[in-house]
């Protein structure tokens, strides 16, 4: 699901998202796979929200601290954005355990994250590959 568009020119930062869409995609084919039980899936529904409670921490500081170096004037609206992913998540891990893991729920995160992984690393992060090009172009 990762494409080589969605790079933004940072290599520490492609690698992150490169990163993230390798476990929604693992998470995903895991958690549709028809020969796994649902226990097994469980157990990588688990692991998936372990990983990005705190990766998406770790990412997201990386690339606000990136913004910050770049002085990229859009910085607070990005924040905002990610400070609201963020909690998205806590709420999907509160929400997931609370409801023992129903199978549902874990298809609705699994459509959410994709969708949120898309919509943001494939267009809101570009617009800092695009000042990132534009201030090596006025280098
Ligand atoms: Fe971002």
């Amino acid at each position: 699901m990762w494409k080589d568009r969605y790079k933004i020119g940072v290599e520490r930062i492609d690698e992150q998202h490169r990163e993230l869409f390798q476990r929604v995609e693992e998470f995903l084919k895991a958690t549709n796979d028809p020969q796994r039980t649902w226990e097994d899936k469980i157990e990588k529904v688990k692991e998936t929200m372990n990983f990005m409670g705190e990766y998406v921490h770790y990412h997201f500081d990386d690339e606000e601290k990136l913004q910050e170096e770049l002085g990229y004037p859009n910085i607070e609206d990005h924040k905002k954005a990610h400070e609201k992913f963020k909690k998205g998540i806590e709420e999907y891990i509160e929400k997931l355990e609370n409801e023992n893991y129903s199978e549902e729920l874990v298809q609705e995160f699994g459509g959410k994250i994709m969708t949120w992984l898309i919509m943001h690393v494939g267009d809101v992060d570009q617009k800092i590959g695009d000042y990132v090009t534009k201030e090596r172009e006025d280098c």
